[in-house]
């Protein structure tokens, strides 16, 4: 899938990307079925809140190992569509994910995320330059009601804001403070609503800012993220690195596989589609 000029420019000015229709129904099917495989399982990158103790963060979905292993979720990570756009957009064929995700955000119960810059959390893994971008994948239809993702048009240009690990809510996020923030987005464009039917994607720069509210309606709100590195800014050694799921340690080059998700779901006619 080869991006239009146009479309690398928007990303340079913007800091994002929204392609609607990019993952088919029959992909979200099989990668919502994975999501409900590994809803109990068990593991240090599963992050729960609410009665339910749903999860708000299932982590390390993308490897080929280790108990939240994905199939799916690993070839939709190497195909054509998100590693491909990930490496026009950021300039280079060797990447590795720093980490993936599957973020729920249960109906009613899950908490927000507050606004915050990706590379805030990433540079204290030991990264050093802001040259990561993470992909999205929408496994549900998001409203402004269910706590759709907002992003800040053009504010990964301001380069980095001090960061403060907000401890509100179970993920502890280091995020920007509501001083700075009100301030900045005085004089800012609107936010965008990544809103839509599920299959919607983006890719946003990870000093982008981004946030999302509560999800008041009745359904829960399923999203995936990989978050890219060039294998040229892997994390230089800190004190008490955080765990593998967070932080990969595997920063091989990661190889294309020829398309998403088990060719028997595909959909053919959107594997070269470039909307948006
Ligand atoms: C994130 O910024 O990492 C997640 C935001 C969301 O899922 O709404
Ligand atoms: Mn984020």
């Amino acid at each position: 899938m080869q991006l239009t000029s146009a479309q690398r420019e928007a990303y340079a000015r913007d800091g994002f990307l929204i392609f609607p229709g990019l993952v088919s129904p029959a992909e979200v099917a099989v990668l919502r079925g994975e999501v409900e495989r590994l809803w109990d399982v068990e593991h240090e990158g599963t992050v729960r809140e609410g009665s339910k103790r749903a999860p708000k963060s299932m982590f390390r979905l993308h490897e080929a190992d280790g108990a939240t292993a994905s199939a799916p979720f690993r070839a939709l990570s190497r195909s054509p569509r998100v590693l491909g756009v990930a490496q026009q957009l950021m300039g280079d064929d060797r990447l590795y994910l720093h980490h993936s995700k599957v973020n729920v955000k249960a109906a009613i119960e899950g908490s927000i995320w507050p606004w915050h810059q990706d590379f805030g959390a990433w540079r204290l893994d030991g990264i050093e330059r802001p040259d990561m971008s993470t992909f999205m994948v929408m496994l549900d239809d998001a409203t402004e009601i269910s706590g759709c993702l907002y992003l800040l048009p053009g504010s990964h240009r301001w380069g980095r804001t001090d960061a403060y690990l907000d401890t509100s809510t179970a993920y502890r996020l280091w995020s920007v403070t509501p001083e700075d923030m009100k301030r900045r987005m005085a004089d800012s464009p609107a936010p965008v609503p990544v809103a839509g039917r599920a299959g919607t994607c983006a890719i946003f720069h990870c000093n982008l800012m981004h946030a999302s509210g509560h999800n008041l309606s009745h359904r829960d709100r399923w999203q995936a993220y990989f978050c890219f590195n060039t294998c040229a800014n892997r994390p230089h050694d800190v004190p008490n690195p955080r765990p593998d799921h967070v932080r990969s340690r595997n920063w091989a080059p990661m190889e294309m596989m020829p398309d998403a998700v088990p060719p028997a779901a595909r959909e053919p006619a959107l594997a070269g589609a470039v909307p948006g």
